[in-house]
């Protein structure tokens, strides 16, 4: 089995260069600079991604995104740094990579309104060259696999949002690529259309072996979705791993203690282990939530001492559970967002 990534981003930035102009007096009417301002979208960004992969790029609007997917698929050049898909240089041998990745930007207008989803196929197969009988019983295959054939012969723009976007996927796989670009494939669509597609996406990777690249400003797509996660902000690649490393990162366990009473005060103040205690009153109950240190030993220890404690002061005790780290918090952590 090759074990080489398929897609490897080496060392990529990017700039983007705005020029404002205005009129120069109406006499002459010629235009004239006015102000040039450098956007730095993409700064030293590499990872890589293996096959059978799905691969997330989360972080909010503007972080450089859809420029990196751009970037992969030959439609922006990097500043700076090499893109590779399947050891070919996008840049250098742009032809080539083309017949091995399908890719979905955002948004609807990327198929044809006035045509039907067979019609659409058959254009954009054409262009990709596939052709025939291969193409017409692919084209069949993909609106099934994909949910769509009860529209197939209805013009696109009489398709709901989620249909199109799920048209748009048909025609990033016509030519049956390894490798599949999605940028916010569920930006924008009802539950439904969002799960199918994200169904989808598994299937696709897991019994087609297909790899695909998913970006996302969405937690949930991202945790639910992806084997690993690069989180992306400000351009720069601020982590990448497996999902579930991730949710690992921050290595305090959050303990919720349920108890009769609200303790007297300092009751639960300076345990070993124990970084952090808050209460709060919830009808006949107080909630206790406390940030314990991971490390095993340490974490056992603290636990026995503050439920010793609790006993001590009379406070019973109705349950103790283990709040599931999620995503949302450890973005917050590794992209410094005031807000954790
Ligand atoms: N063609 C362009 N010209 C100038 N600036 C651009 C262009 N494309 C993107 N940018 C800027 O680059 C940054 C990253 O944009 P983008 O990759 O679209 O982010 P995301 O997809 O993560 O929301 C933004 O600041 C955006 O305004
Ligand atoms: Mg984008």
């Amino acid at each position: 089995m090759n074990m080489d990534p398929i897609i490897r981003v080496d060392d990529v930035h990017k700039t983007f260069f705005t020029h404002h102009f205005f009129s120069k007096g109406e006499k002459t009417g010629a235009r004239c600079f006015h102000e040039k301002r450098r956007v730095h979208a993409v700064k030293g960004v590499e990872f890589g991604i293996q096959r059978g992969e799905i691969f997330g790029l989360l972080g909010p609007n503007g972080a450089g995104k859809t420029t990196l997917v751009k970037m992969l698929s030959g439609l922006v050049r990097p500043t700076s740094g090499h893109v590779y898909v399947d050891g070919l240089d996008v840049d250098r041998q742009r032809l080539k990579v083309l017949r091995k990745i399908g890719v979905v930007l955002e948004g609807t207008r990327t198929s044809i309104w006035p045509l039907t989803p067979l019609e659409n196929l058959a254009y954009f197969g054409n262009l990709k060259d596939v052709s025939g009988k291969v193409l017409k019983k692919r084209s069949h295959e993909l609106l099934d696999f994909i949910g769509l054939s009860d529209k197939k012969d209805v013009q696109v723009r009489r398709l709901s949002r989620g249909q199109k976007q799920k048209l748009a996927i048909c025609i990033a796989l016509v030519a049956d690529p390894d490798v599949i670009l999605l940028d916010e494939p569920t930006t924008g669509l009802d539950v439904q259309s969002a799960r199918s597609i994200k169904d989808r996406i598994i299937e696709m990777t897991r019994e087609r072996n297909k790899t695909a690249l998913v970006t996302t400003h969405d937690m949930g797509v991202a945790q639910e979705l992806c084997d690993r996660i690069g989180i992306i902000k400000n351009g720069e690649l601020a982590a990448c791993k497996p999902t579930d490393e991730l949710l690992d990162l921050f290595s305090e366990q959050v303990y919720e203690l349920r108890l009769d009473r609200m303790p007297p005060d300092g009751t639960l103040g300076s345990i070993e282990g124990v970084l952090d205690v808050n209460f709060e009153a919830q009808g006949d109950e107080v909630l206790c939530v406390a940030a314990i240190e991971h490390e095993y030993a340490l974490r056992s220890e603290a636990l026995y001492a503050m439920l010793a404690r609790l006993r001590e002061r009379g406070v019973q005790l109705h349950s103790v559970s283990l709040r599931q780290q999620n995503l949302e918090n450890v973005f917050l952590r590794v992209t410094g967002d005031p807000a954790s």
